[in-house]
Order: C-alpha cells, then structure tokens, then sequence
C-alpha cells in the first residue's frame, strides 16, 4: 500500500537575515501551498521520481551531490532505518529558490512519509530537527526559522536556539504573495550579507537591531490585530533589508505596486537578491493588489488569508 504526506510553504512576515544574527523573526505557513511525497512498494530498489526537477532514476544512479539523495541519506541514517525497495515521488507547487520554503517543504514531506513507511511516528518537533540537519548541508549557517514554521505549520515567532513561541494574532489577515521570477539561492544571499558584515560589523550589527525592534513592535501590531502599525512596521523592514543589501530594482517595483494598490505594507520576504514579495492586503483589497503586482512583472501570484 502506498504511503503519502506533505508539508505547507512558508513566509517570513518579518526579521529575514537579521534571525541569521540572532535577533527574532515571525514566519507564517502558506497551507493551500504545498509539497507532497508519496511512496509505492515495488520489487525493484529505491528510486526517485521528481518529474519537477528532471529526476526518475534508482537512487544508486543520481550523483551523491543530487540534494534530495542528501536528504535521503539523513533521513534513513536518522531512523536508522535502509530505504526500502518501491519509488519516492516528490511533486510541489512551491516556486523553487522564491524564498517560500520549497527545499525545507520538500524535505519536510519526504521525512514524513518515510516515517510512516517505517511506522516510526515522530513529533513535529523531530521531523524539523531533521529537516534542519537538510538545511545545514544546502546553506551552512541555517537560522532554522523554515523548518520549524513548516514543521509545526503555524504562524511562529522564531529566535535561534530558543523553543520557537506560538504567536498570537489579534485576528485573520489577508496577504498577497508574489514571485517575482528572479532566482536566487539561499545559501548566495546569506554568504553575501556575511561578506558585508566582515565588511562593517558594526554598521550591520545596528540594521540587525533596528529589525528585530520591528519584528518586537510588529508582535504587539499582530496581537492586537492592529494592520496599520504592521503593514508600516513590514515599509521599514523593506528599507532595511535595502540597506542590508538584499533587495533588487524588481523587488522595489514589486513593492511599489502593491503600495499603489493600497497595500498597508509591502516588503521581500525570505533571502531576497530574487525570489517573492509579500504585501499586507486591507479587507478585500487583495485582487486589486495581485493585478497591480502582476501588472508590475511578477511571474506568479498567490492571495493568502492567515487565521489566528
Ligand atoms: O530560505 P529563504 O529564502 O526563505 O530564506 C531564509 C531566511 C534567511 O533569514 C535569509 C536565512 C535563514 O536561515 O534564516
């Protein structure tokens, strides 16, 4: 009998990079967006089928440096289990390298399904441990914010090496997600930060501050389901991740489109240098603010509604 499991996309609402340094971060699940894993037993040996990424071949044939063969190497050496004889495949709708959590999404689904596979039911809290193992290999300094907001699949507030804390929200919002098509992997942007942190440890040292004091106020702003203050609190993270160096001219059009579409906020969200924009929609303001974003050279839209 098969076996099958998923794992949901994520954003960052606010504190990208900065949570790298320490400071807090808030990321949300994206659980209309997912990535699935499914594996059929069959009498020939393992093989990996991710039509997505061109692959459908026996795991003994893939390069070792193939990163989902990494995953799977972590996976059965951490259960301690051997990959049994069947096919894994491995679709998703996440954008890949768009910041939206595809690789931990990925990784995420296939823990889970290879846990049921060998009836060794884990915790969230496990399956993330795991997926982060994943995230260490692909990017080396991982805050760990993806695989624990898609691990636990509800909104997160994440500061490294503390238990992540539920985040309560005031009440549902209203967000507008949108890839602007420009690729760029994590592990590029994060190194480039750290290349102008060596550069000016102070000077970035200060923007890590001043976005983990957004990310304190925009926590109050969710609490009381104040959507002024957090869509201004989400302006000033775009200007600091500007001065981080992470944002690009289509990004800041990106954002200037959801704006003039009367979003109350808009920013990058995840490595930024590419990949999605998200904007905080007033109520029933999304599809304005998706045509405008689309209008404005985004390759893919999504509206998203978050419950409390
Ligand atoms: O994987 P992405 O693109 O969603 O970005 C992760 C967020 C960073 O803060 C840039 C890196 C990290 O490990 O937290």
């Amino acid at each position: 009998m098969s076996s099958s499991a998923t794992a949901c996309a994520k954003v960052i609402l606010l504190g990208e990079h900065a949570v790298v340094y320490g400071r807090p971060a808030v990321a949300l699940p994206l659980p209309e967006i997912r990535a699935r894993a499914e594996f059929i037993p069959e009498s020939y040996p393992f093989t990996l089928d991710a039509p997505q990424i061109g692959v459908n071949a026996r795991l003994d044939e893939l390069s070792p440096n193939n990163a989902i063969v990494q995953v799977l190497r972590i996976v059965s050496s951490r259960l301690g289990e051997s990959l049994p004889a069947g096919r894994l495949r491995v679709t998703s709708d996440i954008p890949v390298a768009a910041g939206l959590g595809s690789g931990a999404a990925v990784t995420t689904a296939i823990v889970r399904v290879l846990a049921a596979v060998f009836d060794r039911p884990l915790t969230p809290q496990q399956v993330s441990a795991i997926v982060f193992e994943g995230e260490r290999v692909f990017h080396t300094t991982p805050s760990g914010i993806d695989n624990t907001v898609i691990g636990l699949e509800r909104p997160v507030l994440f500061v490294g090496g503390s238990p992540p804390e539920a985040l309560p929200l005031g009440g549902p919002f209203d967000l507008v997600v949108a890839d602007s098509g420009d690729r760029c992997e994590t592990r590029v942007a994060v190194e480039s930060v750290r290349q102008s942190w060596w550069r000016d440890t102070p000077g970035m040292e200060r923007l890590f501050d001043e976005v983990g004091e957004c990310v304190g106020l925009a926590v109050e702003a969710l609490r009381v389901g104040s959507l002024g203050d957090l869509g201004r609190l989400m302006n000033r993270n775009q200007e600091l991740l500007e001065a981080i160096g992470v944002s690009t001219p289509l990004l800041g059009r990106l954002v200037a489109a959801a704006r003039d579409a009367g979003a109350l906020g808009a920013k990058l969200s995840g490595a930024g240098m590419g990949g999605s924009v998200i904007a905080l929609a007033t109520p029933g303001g999304s599809p304005a603010m998706a045509q405008s974003m689309r209008a404005g050279g985004a390759a893919w839209v999504r509206t998203t509604t978050v419950h409390p």
